[in-house]
């Protein structure tokens, strides 16, 4: 099984430098929390991961081999699938054609794996033929899970999960979490919501401004000052001038 491992990753925006030198594994099976606040470099980080963005400099290797610059479908091929942050789910079309988008490389396999995204997510077996503009933000967020599922990936870049969501909603989401990786998968998992995150995670990093400013295991992060005061919203009353 390949581990994903992420050296010195740079990732611009013309000018902008996003992402400054990033490095972290994933490992066969582990759920690794990227958090930060806005506009750390965590989707950047993620969406050069998934071919979407070329890095500067630095590498990018599953299995030991250079993907870094690869395009995006060449990636999902990999086994390496991204759930993007905002749910670019297509609102005219039913839920299942949504679905099977997502396995435009594996169109032979989908009816087994539309199965196992059905009983991942009964609530979109129901709903299967309903226009997915018409589902609730919880249900939509389930979708975009589900589509990028269908590619079948061994390592998801979940990104984001719980925003815009209730808080029982973002608790699923990490029930779901768990239970992608139960089944096998692999999850580098960016949330803003670091103790949704936490609970979840085996290890996680913290990103700040395009820098992995502190890592550790999740538990080791739960108890560490800094997080708690600027992630896990203690002490945030004394922070405000
Ligand atoms: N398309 C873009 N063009 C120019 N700059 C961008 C673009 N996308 C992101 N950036 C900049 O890159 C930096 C990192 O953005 P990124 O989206 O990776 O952060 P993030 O950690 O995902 O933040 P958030 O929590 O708000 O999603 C920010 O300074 C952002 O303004
Ligand atoms: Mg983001």
């Amino acid at each position: 099984m390949p581990r994903l491992e992420v050296d010195e990753l740079v990732v611009a925006y013309g000018h902008i430098v996003a992402v400054r030198g990033v490095s972290l594994t994933v490992e066969e099976g582990e759920v690794v929390a990227l958090l930060g606040a806005n506009g750390a470099g965590k989707t950047t980080t993620l969406k050069a991961i998934a071919g979407l963005l070329r890095p500067r400099s630095g590498h990018i290797r599953w299995g030991g081999r250079e993907i870094g610059g690869l395009s995006a479908d060449r990636v999902v091929a990999q086994g390496i699938s991204l759930c993007p942050e905002g749910r670019s789910i297509f609102g005219p079309m039913t839920v299942e054609e949504n679905l099977l988008l997502g396995a435009f490389l594996r169109p032979r396999q989908a009816s087994a794996t539309l199965r196992q995204v059905y009983d991942l997510f009964p609530v979109l077996h129901e709903r299967r033929h309903s226009l997915a503009g018409t589902l609730s933000g919880g249900e939509q967020q389930m979708l975009a899970i589900g589509r990028s599922l269908m590619a079948e990936p061994r390592l998801f870049l979940l990104d984001e999960p719980s925003l815009g969501l209730a808080p029982v909603l973002a608790d699923r989401m990490m029930d779901t979490v768990r239970e992608i990786r139960r089944r096998g998968t692999a999850v580098l998992l960016v949330e803003q919501n670091a103790s949704l995150a936490l609970e979840v995670a085996d290890r996680a990093l913290v990103l700040e401004a395009g820098s992995v400013a502190l890592t550790g295991s999740a538990a080791a992060l739960r108890d560490d000052p800094h997080v708690r005061a600027a992630y896990l919203g203690e002490d945030t009353e004394a922070a405000v001038p």
